[in-house]
């Protein structure tokens, strides 16, 4: 850090205002001050002239990537069981891995991993799933504050259709959640709580009113999930027929933008609730490679960002495979040319700022002025080294960017600051 507390680094800068075109600015400079962007320039303003610059000569900068849905107690079951659908799924490999989590050696086992992997991946934010266990969440939330990851986790609550050894009683389900929510704030800095019924096939009525009132009363966000695959689509029809869709269900009981809400998928909108979604200002987690992997659809990302809707990524493990946003962006593109491609020939593909401002300032938004380089963001940034990808002459920065969401990995991530510090 240079004089008082400003920062100065140099480099190939590339970041997004908007999702139509990259702010690049080649060889510049970006200024931060209290771990606030104070500017990005192509010439060094003469105030800025004495403070020492961190040179990161020919590297990219680029904003810290941004993971909106993620499930850490699922880490130790990535790529397997992809011959299943959604319900099947979560049945035959998911309720059983996470009742594991019961056991707090094995979440400090999964869990230590799950942490290493995601910062090694350039993940600077994230929401993430825990499982309904308490100690286990708590274990999560100090690995995720040590490491200097800013997070909001989630205890699941699920009180109906899944196994007995995961099945809360609902009250106490309740208390428990006020408890957690309670200690948190005494407790963490980086890290906060999320309140996160698991879907609504797995929470009663009643424990969703509860948890509304919760989530209202005590102003804390909300998670969950949201039409992501037909036959659940039809199972909420039976489960709640007084409801217009599925996304009405969480309206009746306030988790659905009451506050901050997150909801992953979204797969099969109706126009209705787009417009509720929008209104609410609900944050949607696009999930392309879980969307693939269990073969849940090809969600209208295109066309709801070209409608204001406001979106991010997230990786969905273990729905989706890796952890990592680099191969996030690269599905996210390539499943919506096929949806382009195979029937809505007027969507468009999306393009590649768009994939990359879904990544950063799309999911940044979750908290707060975050995911970009304009001035008054925080700054939480990754240092680029691509030079293993260009083994005879670079290319533009624009193609340097492209070929890193392609080809390249963790590898090439040489520097990480989160909320202005070196990590
Ligand atoms: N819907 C309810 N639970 C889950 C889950 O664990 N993963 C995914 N992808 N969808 C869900
Ligand atoms: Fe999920």
């Amino acid at each position: 850090m240079g004089g008082n507390g400003i920062n100065v680094l140099k480099g190939n800068i590339i970041y997004t205002e908007n999702s139509d075109s990259f702010n690049i600015i080649e060889n510049g400079f970006i200024v931060i001050k209290d771990n606030i962007v104070e500017g990005t320039y192509k010439k060094l303003p003469e105030e800025f002239a004495n403070i020492g610059i961190e040179d990161y000569g020919n590297k990219l900068i680029i904003p810290g990537f941004v993971d909106l849905h993620t499930h850490a107690s699922q880490f130790a079951i990535r790529g397997i069981g992809y011959d299943k659908e959604l319900l099947p799924w979560l049945e035959t490999y998911t309720f059983p891995e996470e009742t594991k989590f019961e056991d707090v050696s094995y979440a400090e086992k999964v869990y230590g991993e799950f942490v290493d992997e995601l910062s090694s991946e350039g993940t600077t934010r994230a929401v993430i799933f825990a499982t309904i266990h308490i100690k286990a969440t708590e274990i999560l939330m100090e690995l995720l504050e040590e490491k200097g990851i800013i997070a909001y986790v989630g205890k699941v609550n699920m009180d109906r259709n899944c196994p007995d050894t995961l099945k809360e009683n609902s009250d106490e389900s309740i208390k428990n959640t006020i408890n957690w929510i309670e200690a948190c704030n005494k407790k963490y800095n980086l890290v906060k709580p999320i309140i996160t019924p698991r879907f609504v096939p797995s929470c009663t009525g009643y424990l969703m009113q509860e948890l509304g009132n919760i989530a209202v009363n005590k102003n804390i966000p909300v998670q969950s999930h949201l039409s992501e695959n037909l036959s659940e689509i039809r199972w909420i029809k039976e489960l709640h027929p007084e409801c217009e869709n599925y996304g009405a269900v969480y309206d009746k009981f306030n988790l659905f933008g009451q506050t901050k809400t997150i909801m992953a998928h979204c797969v099969y909108l109706t126009d209705n609730e787009i417009e509720v979604i929008e209104k609410n200002k609900v944050i949607i987690a696009h999930c392309p490679t879980s969307n693939v992997n269990i073969s849940s659809g090809m969600a209208p990302i295109s066309y709801l960002l070209k409608n204001k809707i406001k979106i991010g990524l997230g990786s969905d493990i273990a729905g989706g495979e890796s952890l990592s946003i680099l191969s996030v962006m690269k599905s996210a593109i390539s499943l919506s040319k096929m949806r382009a491609l195979c029937f809505k020939e007027e969507e468009k593909a999306l393009t590649l700022p768009e994939a990359f401002y879904l990544a950063t300032k799309g999911g940044g938004e979750f908290f707060g002025k975050v995911g970009s380089f304009e001035k008054g963001y925080e700054f939480d940034a990754l240092v680029i080294d691509d030079d293993n990808l260009w083994k005879t002459g670079k290319g533009t920065i624009y193609e340097r960017m492209e070929r890193l969401i392609y080809l390249g990995n963790k590898r090439n991530i040489s520097d990480k600051y989160i909320l202005g510090r070196l990590i």
